[in-house]
């Protein structure tokens, strides 16, 4: 529990440090709105790891959100599938597109969705064509497959592209060798698929990536967080790109001197080479180390550098910083959206609101998926009484 007397230490300063930030509720925004309340005989925890895409190139289609999450059935003999909904009104209602099933082991997709729209065209896949990234595990867990589907009809159906990763039995001990947790990002005319790797037996878990210039052929297995002491597991790794070339990769690190999973990120020109740059862990000014399961997005307002945010999997808070990642520059800001094993981060077109998508806790008996959103640019004070006299 050192986390906690570390926080202890800061808290008497804390409140003097927070700038005038206004929340969802004075702005408008979404405040703990439902996309989808699970049956009370789905399988616990029901749902968990919410994640979403905004949108953008096509014209019917834009500005229409998507939102994935893992999808614990109570039918236990039925293979689970992607739930894909939709809001056309920014985020305050829902409603179901389609559903992602397996096309290919007969086992479902269970784990760790992630939602990309390409952006310039790859292979054969026009700019516009959804991809969803997937970890397929059957039943009895004894097997973990990262997968590719694609659709090019905005979400409404899906076809299966590719086998990215196999790995073994579905569970986070070292010594067993799953894959986990993908994410994607386009760089260089190709798809990045970043993913958790515990295949290699000189590592408890590392991060890694693979490439792909068609989509259907994937390149080699390449470190992006390998530490030497075989118990260190860094894990769940979500990169954005910065101005001026650069990159960011957050991830959870068991290991850190700080804290168990500790938030630690990186920052490199190379996002194929994350393995040459230092790992920062995220120090709050007001001495805070969020930790697990965080995530990030840059948006390019709030300063001349842009902002990055950051969720964690212990807070309601995100953090926030106005200087391209430097050491020392973090703050926290409070949002309305609760904590959530694995919340997820969107830009929302004004982008000075960001949507938080959390499913829920590890094992939780009560979990929801919900968005909230949080305005991440500081407002000066509303003079309101002394307008109304003039
Ligand atoms: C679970 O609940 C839903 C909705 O309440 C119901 O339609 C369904 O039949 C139930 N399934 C089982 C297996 O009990
Ligand atoms: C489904 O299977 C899991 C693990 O096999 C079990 O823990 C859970 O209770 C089952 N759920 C239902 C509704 O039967
Ligand atoms: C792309 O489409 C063309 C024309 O249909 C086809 O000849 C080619 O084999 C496809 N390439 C891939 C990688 O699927
Ligand atoms: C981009 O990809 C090509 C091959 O597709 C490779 O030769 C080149 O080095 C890559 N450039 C960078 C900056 O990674
Ligand atoms: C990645 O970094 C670790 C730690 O610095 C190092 O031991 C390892 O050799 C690196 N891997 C590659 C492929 O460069
Ligand atoms: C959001 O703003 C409202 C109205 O000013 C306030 O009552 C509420 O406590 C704020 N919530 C958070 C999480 O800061």
């Amino acid at each position: 529990m050192k986390f906690f007397s570390l926080l202890a230490g800061a808290a008497a300063f804390a409140s003097t440090a927070v700038a005038q930030y206004t929340n969802s509720t004075q702005t408008g925004g979404i405040d703990q709105v439902t996309i989808f309340t699970p049956p009370s005989n789905y399988t616990i925890p029901r749902t968990l790891y919410a994640r979403t895409l905004l949108l953008n190139q096509d014209c019917e289609e834009d500005n229409v959100i998507l939102a994935t999450w893992e999808n614990y059935l109570y039918n236990n003999n039925s293979n689970p599938y992607f739930p894909i909904y939709q809001s056309y009104d920014g985020g305050h209602t829902w409603s179901e597109r389609s559903r992602v099933y397996d096309q290919v082991n007969g086992w479902g997709l269970r784990y760790q969705p992630f939602l990309y729209e390409l952006s310039e065209p790859i292979g054969n896949f026009s700019a516009g064509t959804i991809l969803l990234a997937g970890n397929s595990i059957p039943q009895d867990l004894s097997e973990t497959q990262l997968e590719l589907y694609a659709s090019t009809d905005k979400g409404y159906t899906w076809k299966f592209v590719s086998h990215v990763a196999h790995g073994g039995e579905a569970l986070p001990n070292n010594g067993l060798t799953p894959v986990w947790e993908p994410f994607l990002m386009t760089y260089n005319n190709s798809l990045i698929y970043y993913y958790s790797d515990q295949r290699d037996p000189r590592y408890g878990q590392k991060l890694v990536h693979q490439i792909s210039s068609d989509l259907l052929t994937w390149g080699p297995v390449v470190d992006d967080v390998a530490y030497d002491t075989y118990d260190f597991r860094p894990g769940m790794a979500i990169v954005s790109a910065l101005p001026f070339g650069q990159y960011i990769m957050t991830y959870e690190f068991y290991g850190a001197k700080e804290v168990d999973f500790a938030v630690y990120y990186r920052i490199s020109t190379d996002p194929t080479n994350f393995n040459a740059s230092v790992g920062y862990p995220l120090v709050a000014t007001d001495g805070s180390v969020p930790y697990g399961s965080p995530y990030n997005v840059w948006t390019p307002v709030g300063g001349a550098l842009g902002t990055i945010v950051v969720s964690c999997g212990n807070l309601e808070e995100v953090y926030l910083n106005h200087n391209l990642g430097a050491p020392g520059a973090w703050t926290k800001i409070n949002t309305v959206e609760p904590a959530s094993y694995s919340r997820s981060l969107l830009v929302l077109p004004g982008q000075e609101e960001i949507l938080i998508a959390g499913g829920g806790v590890l094992g939780g008996e009560h979990n929801s998926v919900t968005v909230s959103s949080v305005d991440v640019v500081p407002k000066a004070p509303a003079f309101a009484r002394c307008d109304a006299r003039k």
